[in-house]
């Protein structure tokens, strides 16, 4: 794909690309909606990645191009102020100059061709691997030396600040830091990571619903505003700091959302930890027991579920009759379900969803057998 790319580069710019940077879209494999209240998650990195590359100009326009949307571009001076522009995947990129401008760190012009296979609005982050990578371009164009948390948090401030989105850093961060074969569970509070190995038999099965998205981003702040008025009622600072009986003893204050969000946080986040531990011993009945909890507190506390991802659940559950583990994964509201199972049952999960899930939703579902890819990479 990089000489393709390199080639269109040149087509494009009419001179070689200097530098090349990657960054990978992410799957959850639990911890769902605990990152912005400060709580454990649980991603790794895929093979599915955001391509970008550059040459810097003397100017300063920032020029970028998309393999993915030939034909279109956006332009912008950098040292102009940073506002919305008309094309949609464009306004990321002034995202990134506008937060890295706030920051204090000059930019000057870019030439910027992107190219993605992160599968878009299944969840499985292709904004953040978007942002991360572009940052990683500014930041070795230019000489920034940010950290890859930096690199992370700049990332999500770009998506909360600009892009209106008030997202927690999992995506970023695991875009930015993930490693082969392993899964990353990050402490949301102080951002220490732990490598945790993918046992060498499990297989990690992705399986896009299609299902259309819809007020996801209302939907998602408006469960963030539940989450923070819940921890007020509690008189912790955030959810991370709660636990089962103080909420129980505080019911009465909360409203029947807050209780269920802060309900699906607190459990959610005891899940993190109990699947770091079933991992390491590769216990496949724990491992299915602990996704299909988290899928029901997504289902009935969350409430972030749509009838085709449970539907999906429902078929992969019934299909690996207790012999592998499956839940909805990311923002909620349609995207993907991921499943962890042997070798010997993808062929039984494959069959029933391609029987299945057509006739009861009318959509076609995307299966992908996925690897566990790096973070953010520059290859020159
Ligand atoms: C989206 C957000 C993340 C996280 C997940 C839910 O992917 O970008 O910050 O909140 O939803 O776990």
């Amino acid at each position: 794909m990089s000489d393709s790319l390199a080639a269109q580069f040149e087509q494009i710019f009419q001179h070689s690309a200097t530098g090349h940077v990657s960054a990978p879209g992410r799957v959850n494999l639990i911890g769902e909606f605990t990152d912005y209240n400060l709580g454990y998650v649980l991603p790794c990195a895929l093979e599915f990645a955001t391509e970008v590359m550059y040459s810097t100009r003397v100017d300063n326009r920032v020029i970028v191009h998309s393999a993915n949307y030939p034909g279109e571009s956006d332009s912008f001076d950098v040292s102009e102020p940073i506002e919305q522009g008309n094309c949609q995947w464009g306004n990321y990129i002034r995202a990134v100059c506008f937060v890295l401008k706030r920051q204090g760190l000059t930019l000057s012009g870019l030439n910027i061709l992107i190219s993605s296979n992160v599968p878009q609005g299944a969840g499985l982050s292709s904004s953040a691997a978007l942002e991360v990578s572009v940052i990683g371009a500014f930041n070795e164009a230019f000489q920034l030396a940010l950290t890859t948390q930096t690199i992370a948090q700049l990332g999500q401030a770009a998506e909360n600040d600009f892009m209106h989105c008030q997202c927690g850093i999992m995506d970023q961060l695991i875009s930015a830091q993930g490693q082969t074969n392993h899964a990353l569970m990050i402490d949301c509070e102080d951002l220490s990571t732990t490598a945790v190995a993918m046992p060498e038999d499990l297989k990690l099965v992705i399986v896009n619903s299609n299902y259309p998205r819809k007020l996801v981003e209302s939907e998602y702040n408006q469960r963030r505003i539940d989450c923070e008025q819940a921890a007020h009622k509690l008189g912790v600072d955030t959810l991370r700091h709660a636990n089962l009986t103080q909420l129980n003893a505080c019911q009465s204050t909360l409203t029947e959302n807050e209780y269920k969000r802060a309900h699906h946080v607190i459990t959610e986040n005891q899940r993190v930890i109990d699947t770091v531990a079933a991992l390491k011993s590769n216990n496949m009945p724990e491992l299915t027991k602990l996704l299909a909890a988290s899928h029901q507190s997504l289902k009935h506390d969350f409430e972030v579920t749509v009838p085709a991802t449970d539907g999906l659940v429902e078929i992969i559950s019934d299909a690996l009759a207790g012999k592998g583990a499956v839940r909805m994964t990311g923002g909620g509201f349609g995207g993907a379900v991921v499943c962890l199972c042997r070798e010997s049952e993808v062929a039984a999960v494959k069959k029933a969803v391609n029987q299945h899930y057509f006739k009861r939703f009318q959509l076609q579902a995307d299966i992908f057998i996925c690897q566990v890819g790096n973070g953010l990479t520059k290859h020159f």
